[in-house]
């Protein structure tokens, strides 16, 4: 055993974890190579992964610092961008026309929220860890609650990252497109928050990794970082966990619920599609291109590797596991593998698309893993309807099946 190990293993549980906790947000930060990067995620590292500004229990006021675009003469300058406004007013829904009389039972396993084949349970039980079915069950409807409780901390930040962005952007026709995003977003607030209140009667405080994210797209005063993070990065991450959940579910309220969101969030990317796409090619310099490509690199990883549901562990395994076991545990569940599939084959040939995977960067993905991806349908392809579709399609052969 090393010195380190013998020290570390003798400790408090409690003080253990939070060690390894701390020398996990030096890794993430440590291994960032582009300084301009480090300097836009830096702070707000510092402020969630060490102060856990999004635990206190107590609202958190970010600085926001964009300018409002005004343009006096309304001009008709972005068609595609018209044609989602008048997509998006005609697809208006009405939270209250959910199916909320249908009755939630999250510990029934005739309805499933979730399998509970999510989660290979021998990796606990290597461990000497073995659950009753009883307790399985509650476990799976902890991480689910852990999951949509997410969805719900996302959906805030893109509640008003849709509102800045309404304000900043630079085309008229994006500005009402974009009033028609902030009403979805608060809409998404509005169901995911009834459905946990209301059905699951439980909500999880915020990731501190989505934290960070939120917390760093606010701050920053460049309305496409805004939108790269939130319409492309966030959005992305969002379908693919919105997409796994909606395939693996048995609960037909949830399913309706997410299947609405998702025709939403379809047009959510598109428009992040066709914004992006013509700012980075012709307004940027090369070093500004750069800097974005290397920072959606850095997300896509700190998406992929670090929603571990530490606020999960924390509750069940604490002092029983080490956290690096959990990782192993979460990392490797089947369900966690559909999800991150489903989110890459959305995110990449976005990235693809707007012009952030150049030759320079592929070897980066390539090394990651994530260049399978590459030759996918970017979001200007696809409706909402067609996602549905193929979400519907590849469910035959998802592990709940
Ligand atoms: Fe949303
Ligand atoms: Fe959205």
């Amino acid at each position: 055993m090393l010195f380190k190990d013998s020290i570390t293993s003798r400790m408090n549980p409690k003080i253990r974890s939070q060690l390894e906790e701390y020398s996990e947000a030096i890794e993430i930060f440590s291994h960032i190579r582009d300084p301009k990067v480090l300097k836009a995620l830096g702070p707000s590292g510092v402020r969630g992964l060490v102060l856990k500004r999004g635990k206190q229990g107590v609202p958190t006021k970010i600085q926001a610092s964009h300018k409002a675009h005004f343009d006096w003469s309304y001009p008709h300058d972005n068609s595609e961008m018209a044609e989602l406004y008048r997509r998006a007013k005609k697809g208006q829904w009405d939270g209250d026309d959910l199916a909320w009389s249908t009755s939630v039972d999250p510990l029934n396993p005739e309805i499933p929220i979730l399998p509970q084949e999510f989660i290979d349970f021998g990796v606990l039980e290597a461990e000497g860890i073995k659950l009753s079915q009883t307790e399985k069950r509650e476990f799976i409807y902890a991480v689910v609650t852990w999951m949509l409780s997410q969805f719900l901390h996302g959906e805030q930040g893109a509640l008003f990252a849709s509102a800045q962005v309404t304000e900043a952007v630079q085309f008229f026709d994006g500005k009402f497109y974009g009033a028609t995003q902030v009403m979805d977003e608060a809409r998404h607030v509005e169901v995911f928050q009834r459905y946990l209140e209301t059905k699951l009667n439980k909500l999880y405080s915020v990731n501190d990794n989505l934290f960070v994210i939120i917390d760093s797209l606010m701050a920053d005063s460049r309305w496409d970082m805004k939108f790269l993070g939130m319409q492309i990065m966030v959005e992305g991450l969002a379908l693919g966990a919105f997409g796994t959940l909606y395939q693996l579910t048995k609960e037909p309220l949830l399913k309706q619920l997410l299947g609405n969101v998702i025709q939403d969030e379809a047009r959510h990317v598109h428009y992040g599609v066709v914004a992006l796409r013509e700012h980075i090619v012709t307004e940027l310099s090369e070093a500004e291109r750069h800097e974005r490509e290397d920072w959606a690199f850095e997300v896509s990883l700190l998406m992929r590797n670090r929603f571990m549901a530490y606020e999960v562990y924390e509750e069940w395994f604490e002092g029983l596991i080490s956290r690096e076991k959990w990782r192993e545990l979460i990392l490797g569940a089947p369900g966690m593998e559909q999800f991150r599939t489903v989110m890459f084959s959305r995110l990449v040939p976005n990235l693809r698309e707007i012009g952030l995977m150049s030759e320079r960067i592929i070897p980066a993905y390539r090394q990651v893993g994530l260049m399978r991806y590459f030759d996918g349908k970017a979001a200007d392809e696809l409706t909402g309807d067609g996602m549905l579709d193929e979400l519907d399609r590849k469910s035959e052969f998802a592990m709940a099946g």
